[in-house]
């Protein structure tokens, strides 16, 4: 995915764009671009590789009229390079684009242009300048009926200066009016100020220009930006993903209390989901990465609490994996970003069968949520490290709520029931700000694993959906080889890999899966491998076992105990990378939300 801003006002563009621009890199920072008219109505375009303060350094010194778009990029057409760096021109067409056209190829052909770039984005900058009748909305209006895909579009045209046009079609795009001018962003919680902002229809055409905005051939949805909701800054924090771990007690609070009502009863009816939603026979959670995790997790809770059937799907598997969306089914996709293409194609295929859904997102006025129309959400505000944290518990948090609803509408829970559930949810809050006090023994832990070729995170049950969100966090921020197993398969097969100096990473937080962990340890240590255990205050039999480095986190044995094990995880790949001198917030070859499938 990549991040598009601009700007179109009084005093200077450059700036701010740019910014703007430094809030959008957690989408993409393979490359950057900016294009502004200067003070002869001429476009100026400055490109490079790396991150926009690289672009900041070039724009250093350069003077313009007022309005700027530009771009940072994810690579996907076209590799690393300036040539590839958005803006493109192709005539009198400037333009920046987030998304992916499927028939680039076609309608290069049909244009017979010859392009610069390697990119999809090139292609579309000559269609619409071949559109062009001195009619910017028209030549826009033109284009569409030719082209396939997703697009969030700013575009110049070079005999236009002081406007900026835009459009959208899947891809996310928000405008704002300030006292000053106009801001356009890919995603609103970087605009500079709090208040109302404008999501443009899917087709439609906005016009900016510094006294405001006008929308042709369609409108545009007003929402107001919150002051949680727009992007702070590291607050004096190294690195954003250690402020987001920090948050996590805040966010587990805020995202609670939003749902449990003054006598401790679930309650959803503030996000407009009612309970008839919940009168189904079993579940579908579809999700991917850290947010499938939290599927995994939650797989738990329906089974044990509501007595429902789950099965938790990577939604880039769900569509081929020939699911038959039953009428008494409900499919709840879980999204930090709420703009993942592979689960948003998931959505749109249970919508296709007339499945029920429910979306729990994190941002704000995502595509999901225009999509998907029942949403609960996780109220963590913008979580802008790539390594999902603070909005992994949150999800837990909310899919949880879930099932002590739903246990107590299929009479599994009675009053008293579900306000014992909801005290202990409640209690997860300072489970988590107790937790973050086991961070220097983490940080001796990540001074011995941070040499290691491969990592195993082991656990069993629910432990074992912990042990993949750990081996996640410090593969994708380490990049240390980190492979989840479910501590009973490792005799089938994995423990082959285990030798001397081998580190293994165990949690061990149920009562009913302890003998049979602290088996699967003893097999790793008797085989030369080390092992790190993370276990509950009241666990047993764990001081046994000879050559073990035990943490006992300070949560009894329950389901409780994810949130303390999910800010053990979360730190030890943190502290790990942190050894490793990485770019924890940006690692390589990643983006914060997917947007391409
Ligand atoms: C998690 O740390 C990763 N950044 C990634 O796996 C992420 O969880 C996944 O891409 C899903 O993103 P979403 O929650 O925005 O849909």
């Amino acid at each position: 995915m990549c991040g598009i801003y601009g700007y179109c006002g009084r005093g200077e563009a450059l700036a701010p764009v740019l910014e703007g621009l430094s809030r959008l890199e957690y989408r993409g920072y393979d490359s950057a671009g900016v294009a502004f008219f200067d003070a002869q109505g001429e476009i100026k375009t400055l490109k490079t590789t790396g991150r926009v303060q690289n672009l900041i350094a070039m724009a250093a010194g350069q003077e313009d009229a007022g309005t700027a778009i530009a771009h940072t990029r994810w690579a996907t057409h076209g590799g690393i390079s300036v040539k590839n760096a958005h803006p493109h021109t192709a005539g009198r067409v400037t333009l920046v684009h987030n998304g992916i056209i499927e028939n680039f190829r076609e309608l290069r052909a049909e244009l017979n242009y010859t392009p610069v770039s390697d990119t999809d984005t090139e292609i579309m900058a000559a269609l619409i300048d071949s559109e062009y009748r001195n009619d910017p909305v028209q030549a826009i209006l033109a284009a569409q009926k030719r082209l396939k895909g997703s697009y969030a579009l700013a575009i110049l045209f070079s005999d236009r200066p002081g406007c900026i046009f835009t459009v959208r079609r899947e891809s996310p795009l928000a405008l704002m009016q300030t006292e000053t001018g106009c801001f356009l962003s890919s995603d609103p919680s970087t605009f500079p100020q709090c208040g109302e902002y404008y999501v443009p229809d899917e087709h439609t055409v906005a016009e900016i220009i510094p006294e405001g905005m006008r929308f042709f051939a369609g409108a545009a949805q007003k929402l107001e930006l919150a002051a949680t909701n727009r992007t702070q800054g590291r607050e004096g924090h190294e690195h954003y993903m250690l402020k987001e771990i920090l948050e996590e007690p805040e966010t587990i609070r805020r995202t609670v209390n939003r749902y449990i009502t003054a006598d401790g009863r679930v309650d959803f009816s503030c996000d407009g989901v009612e309970d008839s939603l919940f009168d189904v026979k079993r579940i579908n959670v579809v999700a991917c990465g850290t947010a499938m995790h939290a599927g995994l997790v939650a797989a738990h809770y329906f089974r044990k609490i509501a007595g429902v059937e789950v099965t938790s799907f990577i939604a880039s598997e769900f569509c081929d994996a020939g699911v038959r969306v039953e009428p008494d089914s409900l499919t709840i996709f879980v999204s930090q970003s709420g703009e993942t293409a592979d689960t948003l194609a998931a959505l749109r295929s249970v919508k296709a069968q007339g499945g029920k859904v429910l979306a729990i997102i994190n941002r704000q006025g995502t595509v999901m949520e225009r999509e998907c129309g029942h949403v609960l959400h996780t109220s963590c505000g913008p979580e802008i490290a790539v390594a999902s944290t603070k909005a992994f518990t949150a999800q837990i948090a909310v899919l949880y709520l879930t099932a002590i609803r739903m246990a107590a509408l299929r009479g599994l829970l009675d009053a008293a029931g579900e306000k014992a559930e909801t005290a202990a949810l409640c209690a997860a809050e300072s489970i988590a700000r107790e937790t973050l006090k086991l961070r220097p023994a983490i940080i001796r832990m990540a001074d011995e694993i941070h040499t290691a070729k491969d990592v195993f995170f082991l656990g069993r049950a629910v432990d074992y959906a912990i042990a993949c969100e750990g081996a996640l966090k410090l593969k994708e921020i380490s990049y240390i080889h980190a492979e989840s197993i479910a501590a009973g398969e490792l005799k089938h097969g994995t423990i082959s890999l285990i030798e001397p100096g081998v580190p293994s990473v165990c949690f061990l937080t149920q009562e009913t899966t302890r003998s049979r962990v602290l088996l699967s340890v003893q097999e790793v240590l008797s085989r030369g491998g080390s092992v790190y255990l993370f276990t509950t205050g009241d666990m047993q039999g764990v001081e046994d076992v000879e050559n073990l480095t035990v943490c006992r986190m300070p949560v009894e044995k329950g389901f409780s105990a994810v949130y303390a094990e999910a800010v053990c995880l979360q730190l030890l790949a943190y502290e790990t990378a942190k050894r490793m001198g990485l770019p924890i917030d940006t690692p390589r070859n990643l983006a914060k939300s997917v947007t391409v499938a």
